[in-house]
C-alpha cells in the first residue's frame, strides 16, 4: 500500500540528527533530518529551504536533476510546512559560505523528502525577533511563539539553569521530594486560589502560595536536606515580574546558621550561571543590613549597578526659616535629598512634571536645585540660607552643575519614594546596564511592621520567621523593633529569593501568633498540626526558596517573565490560548453545590 505522509502517524525515517547541530565536519555524510520551513527560495530550478529544528537552521538543495519527486515536495512546501528530508552533506563553495550561521559551511544536497504537516500561513513570522507580533497574538498562538528561536533559546536556558540547581543540591546531600498542591492556605501574604471539594461538600482546598509548613515539617521528620522545584500559586496584582503561578526553588535544612543557607544558595548560584552561560560568578556576595538598604536606596532590594544614592538631608535644615521645611521638621519628619550629577541633565518642565506626578500620587512636594557658580539655582534657592545650601550640599555630595532633588515628609513614605525616584532616573539616563550582575544579601530585616490598614502588626516575611536570638527581650517591649534571622537574595534590583531561621520552639510561634492578633484558639485552629508538630522534637531549622522564572529572566536578559515561561498568562490571569479561566458546566457546578451569583 502506498504510504500517504499526511495521514501517518509514523515519520518515513528515523532523523540522524538535529538542523541547527550541522557541521562542516559533517560533510560527506548521509543524512535524515526533520524540521519546519523556515524560509524557501525557488531559484527556477534549483530551490532553497531553510529547515528549521530547536537546535537552529540548516539550508536544503532540491536540485530537480537529483531527484524530480523531492523537488516536488520542495516546490509544494511553505512557510511552517513540517518535512522529512534526507541527503548529502556538502560544503558550500567559497562564494556562498554564510558566516553569520553556525551551519553556514554547508548544505545538503537533498534526495528524498516528504511533507509530514502541512501550515496555513502563521499569523505572525515564525523566525524573527522579538516585537514581530503583539504580545496578545503571540499569547494567542503560544505553540508557534516557542517556535521562534529567542523562545527555544529561553526554554533551553531555563532548563540548564534548573539543571545546575539539582547539580548543585545534589552535591551538597538535598533530597527531592514533592509535596500536595491540593492543601490549605499558607499565609505568604497573597489571597489563595481555592478547589472546592465535591466529596466533602462546602469545604475547599488552597492551592498552596509556597511550600512553607510542608517543608518544615519535612525536618521534623528527619529529611535534615530537603529541596524540591515546587509550583506556587498566588492570587496577586500582576507585574512583569509576577504570575499567578510560578515555580520556586524550595530548600530547608536542620540546624543551619543563617551563613550556612548563604553559602548553599551563593554556590546554586554559581552553578546555574556555570550550567546556563558558562560563567563563573563569585562568591560570596556582598550583604547590607535591611536598614542600611532602605536609608542609602530606599528599597529592600538594591540595584547596585548605580549610584545615585540618597541621603538624610534633615540635619542641614535644622532651625531653617524656609517654611515648607521648617513644618516638616516641626512635626518631627525628616528631609532625603538625591544629587544628580552633572552628566544627567533635567529640563526645568521634566522637573516640574516629575514633582506634579509625586504630588499628584502621593501628595507630597518635590523640592529641586541645580548647582551652577556656588549657588542654587531653582525655586527654593532664595529661601534657604548660605549655611543651609552648604552644609545640605556637602552631606548629599553635590557638584557643580549637578541637581539636588528633595523630598520631606514621614521617614517610611519619603524613602521609598526617593528610591523610585532613583530608579526612574536610572532607566532615564540609561544607568541600569545589562551587561553587569550585581549580587547581594539584605540581611537582618524587622520581624514586624504595622500595618495601617489591618491596625496591627503584620510579618515582614511570614509568621514562622525566627526573632533574631539578641532581640527576643523586644518582642514583649517593642516588637517593631525586634530583627527576623531573614535574609534576601537580590540581583541587580529584583529580589531572587527568601528565607530565613524559623521557630521551632511551640510557645515562640504562639506568641508569635499572639503578637500578630492571632488568639491561641484561631492559631491552634489554624495551625494545630504544625504546633503539634514542633512538640515533637523538632530541630531547629531553617530554608529559603527562589524564583526558578525570576532567576531564568536575569539568565536569558529579559524583563518579562513571560518571555521565560512556556504557557504563561496575562496581566489579567488568562490564558489567551486555551480561554482558561472559563465558565463550567451546570453539572459541574451542580455536583460541588455551587451557585454562581454574579
Ligand atoms: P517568598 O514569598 O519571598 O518566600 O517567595 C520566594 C521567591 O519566589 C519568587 N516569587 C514570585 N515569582 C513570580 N511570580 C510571583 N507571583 C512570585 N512571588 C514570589 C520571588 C521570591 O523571592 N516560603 C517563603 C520562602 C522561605 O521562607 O523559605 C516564600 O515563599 O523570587
Amino acid at each position: 500500500m502506498s504510504r500517504n505522509p499526511a495521514y501517518s502517524p509514523l515519520p518515513p525515517w528515523p532523523r540522524t540528527d538535529y538542523c541547527g547541530k550541522m557541521r562542516a565536519d559533517d560533510a560527506g555524510r548521509e543524512v535524515a533530518l526533520w524540521g519546519w520551513v523556515a524560509s524557501r527560495r525557488d531559484h527556477g530550478g534549483l530551490i532553497f529551504i531553510d529547515l528549521r529544528d530547536r537546535e537552529g537552521v540548516v539550508q536544503l538543495v532540491f536540485n530537480p536533476a537529483h531527484d524530480s519527486a523531492a523537488h516536488q515536495v520542495a516546490d509544494a512546501a511553505r512557510s511552517e510546512y513540517y518535512i522529512a528530508a534526507k541527503g548529502k552533506v556538502v560544503r558550500r563553495t567559497e562564494g556562498t559560505v554564510n558566516r553569520e550561521l553556525p551551519t553556514g559551511e554547508i548544505e545538503i544536497l537533498v534526495t528524498q523528502a516528504e511533507i509530514l504537516g502541512a501550515s496555513q500561513p502563521p499569523p505572525f513570522p515564525i523566525s524573527s525577533g522579538f516585537d514581530s507580533a503583539a504580545e496578545e497574538i503571540r499569547l494567542k498562538y503560544r505553540y508557534l511563539d516557542l517556535r521562534r528561536p529567542e523562545m527555544q533559546r529561553n526554554l533551553m536556558r531555563r532548563h540548564q539553569a534548573l539543571r545546575g540547581v539539582r547539580a548543585w543540591l545534589d552535591s551538597q546531600g538535598f533530597v527531592e521530594i514533592e509535596t500536595p498542591i491540593l492543601w490549605r492556605a499558607t499565609p505568604e501574604g497573597a489571597r489563595d486560589y481555592l478547589v472546592p471539594s465535591r466529596v466533602n461538600q462546602g469545604k475547599f482546598y488552597a492551592l498552596p502560595q509556597s511550600p512553607q509548613l510542608l517543608k518544615q515539617l519535612l525536618m521534623v521528620s528527619g529529611f535534615d536536606r530537603y529541596y524540591q522545584i515546587a509550583r506556587c500559586f498566588r492570587d496577586e496584582d500582576l507585574r512583569a515580574n509576577r504570575q499567578p503561578e510560578f515555580s520556586q526553588i524550595d530548600i530547608e535544612m536542620t540546624g543551619p546558621r543563617p551563613e550556612d543557607i548563604i553559602a548553599i544558595a551563593e554556590g546554586m548560584m554559581a552553578s546555574i550561571y556555570e550550567y546556563a552561560l558558562g560563567i563563573t560568578i563569585t562568591p560570596p556576595f556582598p550583604r547590607m543590613p535591611y536598614a542600611e538598604a532602605m536609608e542609602r536606596f530606599g528599597s529592600d532590594k538594591p540595584d547596585l549597578r548605580f549610584g545615585l544614592e540618597i541621603n538624610n538631608l534633615t540635619p542641614a535644615f535644622t532651625g531653617t526659616s524656609f517654611k515648607v521645611f521648617a513644618e516638616v521638621l516641626g512635626r518631627g519628619e525628616s528631609i532625603y535629598g538625591l544629587a544628580l550629577p552633572a552628566e544627567h541633565q533635567l529640563s526645568r518642565r521634566e522637573l516640574d512634571e516629575m514633582a506634579e506626578a509625586i504630588r499628584s500620587e502621593k501628595g507630597l512636594g518635590l523640592a529641586w536645585a541645580k548647582l551652577a557658580d556656588g549657588n542654587w539655582q531653582g525655586p527654593i534657592g532664595r529661601h534657604v540660607s548660605e549655611a543651609e545650601r552648604g552644609r545640605a550640599g556637602a552631606m548629599a555630595g553635590l557638584n557643580q552643575g549637578d541637581t539636588l532633588l528633595m523630598v520631606a515628609g514621614q521617614k517610611d513614605k519619603i524613602r521609598p519614594l526617593m528610591g523610585d525616584l532613583r530608579l526612574q532616573l536610572a532607566n532615564k539616563f540609561q544607568l541600569r546596564r545589562t551587561d553587569q550582575l550585581r549580587f547581594l544579601w539584605v540581611i537582618d530585616f524587622p520581624l514586624f511592621e504595622y500595618s495601617d490598614e489591618e491596625k496591627r502588626l503584620v510579618s515582614v516575611n511570614h509568621p514562622f520567621t525566627a526573632p533574631h536570638p539578641d532581640d527576643l527581650d523586644l518582642l514583649d517591649s517593642s516588637p517593631l523593633a525586634a530583627r527576623a534571622l531573614a535574609y534576601d537574595m537580590v540581583l541587580n534590583g529584583q529580589e531572587m529569593g527568601g528565607g530565613s531561621v524559623r521557630i521551632h520552639d511551640p510557645q515562640l510561634q504562639l506568641k508569635v501568633f499572639a503578637l500578630l492578633g492571632m488568639g491561641r484558639e484561631e492559631a491552634l485552629g489554624k495551625f494545630g498540626f504544625l504546633l503539634d508538630a514542633l512538640s515533637y522534637g523538632a530541630p531547629p531549622h531553617g530554608g529559603i526558596a527562589f524564583g526558578v522564572d525570576r532567576i531564568a529572566m536575569m539568565v536569558c536578559g529579559t524583563d518579562s517573565l513571560r518571555d521565560v515561561m512556556a504557557f504563561p498568562k496575562t496581566q489579567k490571569a488568562v490564558d489567551l490560548m486555551s480561554g482558561a479561566p472559563s465558565e463550567v458546566d451546570a453539572r459541574q457546578l451542580r455536583e460541588l453545590s455551587i451557585k454562581v451569583a454574579l
